[in-house]
């Protein structure tokens, strides 16, 4: 049925840059559809807390160029539980809210899903996580951004390994999921990725590391995804084994934030349009992602079922190019 009232926009989960742009998009969209939209402050735990307001126009201006989300994000205990659930419905009733777009990575997609399931409130998702890891589409909002900073960091990790002819271990976010290593691996020529979804063979890296050194070489990145091994852990052990001088860099939330980068900011206000006429239209259960460049829609109970693996021709390249 079509919304003629309300619809409320949130984010959830680990904050990416371009959730702004998403939520500004959704914004504009339902004013300029003479639909009122709430912004719900601090994700699920605002839900329940009735963190909950009407937004504007003006609310959203200057904002499309600032990472992390002026709504707030957090993580959400009690929303696990079916009282906790309720009790975010009954806030969302409470406001006339007719719908719901959630911008978040896979858990907060899976919340919405089961809102969907329990209130049978619709509900429109929209991929947003630096990992690049939900199900049905190649691209989430912030992965360009939060590669082209570990790009540029370890560019410049490369300049003081060469100095000292040191091993540098580069960790990066990715508790399950290995893209953001494997790209900012190819994209900044790292000599090797070490993702949770590929095996490796430690021996075998670092006897190809101490030949490279022998031929001339003067450094070596190893780019490793946090959930693949710890880069402390990591540098001890190749350090150990070739007997060079290896340092860790662990890049952290630094990856995180930051301004946007024009592709996140594109295909976050594209998304974010396309979300709030989803949703106004009386649309439910869908994600909106990218698939080969296009905006294509993802039905929301696959998308959380389901677990994304990697690209195995990114994974082919990566092994061609190291
Ligand atoms: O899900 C996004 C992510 O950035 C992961 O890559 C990372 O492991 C995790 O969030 C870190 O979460 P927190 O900010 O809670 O430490």
């Amino acid at each position: 049925m079509a919304i003629k009232n309300a619809i409320a926009v949130m984010t959830s989960g680990g904050d990416s840059p371009g959730m702004n742009a998403a939520a500004r998009a959704v914004v504009r969209t339902a004013l300029f559809e003479g639909v009122k939209v709430f912004g719900i402050h601090n994700g699920y735990k605002g839900m329940l807390n009735d963190e909950i307001e009407e937004l504007t126009a003006r609310s959203v201006s200057d904002l499309i160029q600032r990472g992390g989300t002026f709504l707030g994000t957090a993580r959400c205990k009690e929303f696990k539980t079916v009282e906790g659930r309720r009790k975010g419905l009954d806030n969302l009733e409470k406001h006339g809210i007719e719908g719901l777009v959630i911008i978040g990575g896979d858990g907060s997609l899976t919340g919405g899903s089961m809102l969907s399931k329990e209130g049978g409130i619709p509900i429109v998702g929209l991929p947003g996580t630096i990992d690049n890891d939900v199900w049905g589409t190649d691209y989430t909002i912030g992965c360009d951004t939060a590669a082209n900073t570990a790009v540029d960091a370890i560019n410049k990790l490369r300049d003081t390994a060469s100095a000292h002819r040191r091993i540098m271990v580069v960790e990066v976010m990715g508790h399950t999921s290995g893209w953001l290593a494997l790209v900012a691996g190819i994209a900044s020529g790292a000599e090797f990725v070490i993702v949770p979804e590929v095996k490796y063979d430690l021996d075998d890296i670092c006897r190809q590391i101490v030949e490279s050194y022998q031929g001339g070489r003067r450094y070596s990145i190893i780019v490793v995804a946090e959930g693949a091994c710890s880069g402390v852990g990591l540098k001890n052990v190749v350090q150990e084994k070739t007997g060079i001088d290896t340092r860790v860099s662990i890049l952290g939330h630094i990856q995180r934030g930051g301004s946007p980068s024009v592709e996140d900011r594109m295909k976050a206000s594209m998304l974010g349009e396309r979300a709030a006429l989803a949703i106004i239209s009386g649309a439910s259960d869908v994600v909106f992602g990218f698939d080969e460049g296009k905006v294509v829609s993802i039905n929301l109970f696959d998308s959380v079922y389901n677990k994304k693996t990697l690209d195995p021709e990114l994974v082919r390249l990566s092994s061609v190019l190291v």
